[in-house]
């Protein structure tokens, strides 16, 4: 801290670093050559952050840390190493895939939950042990299905079975190119993935508090969480496509069909024909274990049916569908679901800067050998 208390005033001196420029002198207005998106994320930072010296420093340090590691990042990163190593993973992805749907959803959220809790560095596939309760077992991330661990487990052990590749790859590049791969498999768009991320050293589930977003969220509250990782609101938006794929337990939603308010059973963003289709799959006893498509219309294809849905009242969540009831995100939404060229554009863009979140280089992370074990 205090490193970067004397860095400061270095900073200040800077023209380009709008990032400690702004945060330190926010009442002098924004430097007009600082990108947009940076403005609107550092002015969240700021307003969070205000008045707490100790905190503002933080921010301002884990951005540094986040830039240098996505630095790293680059295409092609194994090509000395493991030169095979898309392959190796696309067949074993593939062959999964083809023996159960559920590893598109699986693998995909696997990702999702991955990199907004210490970043992306595979430390949601590690197994807690006696002494640790780890990050898979915190009650957000429990719902995440076993398909996406394995695929990834098969994965690492496909890879490693290539001796000029024995544990040269991370597990959580494996994951990342794994959730590539089933983005493409299900019909979704196909793109090049960045790598070079490291696996992290830790995984608590006291680290999960507070870090993945809740289905009852309205959008600032989902902004404010993807803006702490560095996503615009716009990624937020296309991010959420993805349930367009997968399943969710009744329980999630439950609040929505049966005890929304006290005026209504029901909540009013809900399509009314599709809350009694809910009603008769999700009754009020259910077995926990029961799960419904989140796409009712095309649930096994990645496209922009979600956003359809979300224009005829049928997100699932209120999560979902605050972002076509909300006036700041509804254009958003009646664009991507009338033009499935932008939304992959849009999609693409926003799953490759979540792929930067937090990635450990250095000493910060290591090739674990087995995925579910530290090293
Ligand atoms: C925007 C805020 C988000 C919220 C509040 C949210 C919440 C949820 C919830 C509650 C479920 C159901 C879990 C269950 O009952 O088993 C779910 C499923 C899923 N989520 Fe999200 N999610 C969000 C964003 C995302 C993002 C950004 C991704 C990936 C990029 C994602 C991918 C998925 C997938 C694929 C499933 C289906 C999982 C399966 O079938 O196993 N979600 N999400």
């Amino acid at each position: 801290m205090d490193q970067l208390r004397r860095e400061i005033p270095l900073l200040l001196r800077c023209p380009e670093n709008h990032l400690s420029k702004s945060l330190l002198n926010p009442d002098r207005g924004w430097d007009v050559a600082a990108p947009f998106e940076e403005q609107r994320k550092l002015s969240l930072l700021f307003l969070e952050n205000k008045g707490r010296e100790e905190r503002w420093l933080m921010v301002v340090q884990k951005e540094k840390d986040r830039k240098r590691g996505a630095a790293q990042l680059r295409q092609n990163y194994y090509a000395k190493t493991c030169p095979n190593v898309e392959n190796i993973v696309r067949k074993v992805v593939t062959k999964k895939f083809k023996q159960t749907f559920v590893t598109v959803p699986a693998v995909l959220r696997l990702f999702f939950h991955d990199c907004f809790v210490n970043g992306c560095d595979a430390s949601v596939i590690v197994a807690s042990t006696a002494n640790n309760t780890a990050e898979k077992d915190h009650p957000d991330n429990l719902s995440l299905a076993g398909d996406g661990f394995d695929t990834v487990m098969k994965a690492k052990a496909a890879v490693d079975a290539v001796s000029q590749c024995g544990n040269k790859v991370s597990c959580a590049d494996i994951l990342a190119i794994a959730t590539r791969d089933v983005v493409a498999l299900s019909g979704g768009p196909s793109y090049e993935v960045e790598l070079g991320r490291l696996d992290g050293l830790s995984s608590t589930a006291a680290s999960v508090n507070g870090n993945l977003p809740q289905p009852e969220f309205n959008l600032d509250q989902l902004t404010a969480m993807f803006a702490k990782n560095g996503l615009s609101q716009k990624d937020m938006i296309a991010l959420s496509a993805a349930h367009t794929l997968g399943f969710s337990h009744c329980g999630k939603f439950a609040k929505r069909i049966y005890s929304f308010s006290q005026q209504s059973s029901v909540d009013p963003t809900l399509n009314q024909s599709y809350a009694v289709q809910l009603q008769s799959m999700c009754p009020k006893v259910v077995d926990s274990r029961i799960a419904i498509d989140m796409d009712p219309i095309t649930p096994r294809i990645f496209d922009n049916q979600y956003y359809k849905n979300l224009q005829h009242g049928m997100g699932l969540f209120t999560s979902d569908q605050v972002l076509f009831t909300d006036p700041r995100s509804k254009p958003a939404v009646n664009f991507w679901a009338q033009s499935p060229s932008s939304f992959q554009r849009a999609f693409i863009s926003a799953i490759t800067k979540l792929g930067r979140v937090g990635v450990k280089t250095g000493s910060n992370g290591n090739i674990r050998r087995d995925c579910a074990i530290f090293n």
